[in-house]
């Protein structure tokens, strides 16, 4: 299988040994403790599955103005965004060595992870900048990802993790979290080497269907890894679960069995186009997959990023920092001509009028009307799942 990112073996911050696990769990209950923001959680979960393999926790100011000006840590390894643990106030750990971290996204905020602090430091307005144009492309605060970058807090806890629990994730969404420690055994056992992962926040119209289903076929994959984003996302998208059943019932039905793995990971969605879709790729190599698909707008929102960025952003990133290979897919789109989807640089004597685009933001917006998504757009049973859920959000 093929190696995860900067190392030869994969380091999952999460304690799995029970009694070493509970010896901790009552450490952090004499431990000072600290509320972290949504995005910290995720990066402890990301971080606590191999995902995020081989960082050891939360980095620093200066790796993380090293990481978003040449997408390297100051120790030289490849990483495309900070992960960090910012908070508005850190004064409730001041002088700690050892802190409790409390999750926002759980009643009663229990202990998501114990943290070594190395530094308690603050970036300033230029260093904030810096990083947000970066990273986001941009520093527009209408711009969601750098809207919630910049509001929580600019106080930076570094220092290596140990993870105590995958915070909502792996009971909320008990069939379809993994880590990527679980995906590489699963992907094992079914005895799959190469592997097209598919990132997806969306219920999986036609259009994502095929793409899956060409990458997989084009690349004579063994399998294909749907890997859905499980975390928060911006107004308007579809939740979780109800993706996750548009997700199932369209494996269900249109895939050939075991050439598919239903899978999701516990973290927030950045909205950070190329960086994020860089960020996309290692941690799908640090799950075993050899392949990412990335296509139009890839982890993208508005107009901020051109369709194609998320994929040429990928042009100078060698070999050696980077493994997996990048799956470059063009605009999918239904032909009336051929009645089905196509990739549209592959079709001959097409003229703008023979296509139907799909996108997710019109799909979402025929619902809203109560419309059922045409053929074109979504299959049948998936149409049915997300009408449903349209019709319970109305009054
Ligand atoms: S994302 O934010 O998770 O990237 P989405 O779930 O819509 O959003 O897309 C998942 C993947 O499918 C991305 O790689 C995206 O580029 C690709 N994709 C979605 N729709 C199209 C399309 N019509 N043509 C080509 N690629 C597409």
């Amino acid at each position: 299988m093929i190696k995860p990112h900067g190392s030869d073996k994969l380091n999952p911050l999460y304690v799995a040994d029970a009694a070493k696990r509970d010896k901790l769990i009552q450490e952090a209950k004499s431990l000072p403790s600290i509320l972290i923001s949504s995005a910290a959680a995720g990066n402890a979960v990301m971080l606590g599955g191999g995902y995020f393999n081989p960082l050891t926790g939360y980095m620093n100011v200066a790796d993380s103005m090293s990481v978003a000006k040449d997408m390297r840590t100051t120790s030289g390894l490849f990483w495309p965004t900070p992960v960090l643990n910012m908070v508005e106030d850190a004064s409730a750990v001041k002088g700690a060595k050892r802190i409790a971290l409390k999750d926002p996204n759980i009643a009663g905020n229990p202990v998501i992870a114990i943290q070594d602090v190395q530094a308690i430091e603050t970036f300033t307005d230029e260093q904030m900048k810096t990083i947000t144009k970066a990273v986001y492309g941009t520093d527009d605060m209408e711009h969601v990802g750098v809207k919630t970058f910049n509001t929580v807090g600019r106080t930076v806890i570094s220092g290596p993790i140990q993870v105590l629990n995958y915070s909502y994730f792996d009971k909320e969404f008990a069939d379809t979290f993994r880590t990527a420690v679980q995906i590489r055994e699963e992907m094992g056992k079914l005895g799959w080497e190469k592997v097209v992962a598919f990132q997806t926040r969306n219920p999986m119209h036609l259009a994502h269907e095929e793409l899956c289903r060409m990458a997989y076929i084009d690349e004579k994959a063994d399998g294909i890894l749907i890997h859905m984003l499980l975390g928060k996302l911006k107004k308007g998208d579809i939740p979780a679960d109800v993706r996750d059943a548009c997700i199932r019932k369209m494996v269900e039905v249109y895939f050939e069995p075991n050439t598919v793995l239903v899978t999701g990971y516990g973290f927030d969605m950045l909205y950070a186009g190329p960086r994020e879709a860089v960020l996309h790729a290692i941690f799908r190599q640090n799950s075993g997959c050899t392949h990412l698909i990335v296509g139009r707008d890839h982890a993208g929102v508005g107009d901020y990023y051109g369709p194609f960025d998320a994929q040429t952003v990928f042009d100078n990133i060698s070999k050696k920092d980077l493994l997996i290979d990048i799956y470059r897919a063009d605009h999918t789109a239904y032909s009336k001509k051929l009645n089905k989807v196509v990739m549209m640089n592959r079709v001959q004597n097409h003229t703008k009028e023979d296509f139907v685009l799909l996108s997710g933001t019109k799909v979402r917006e025929m619902l809203g009307k109560g419309i059922k998504p045409p053929k074109e757009f979504s299959r049948p049973e998936v149409a049915e799942i997300l009408i449903k859920y349209y019709e319970s959000t109305v009054e």
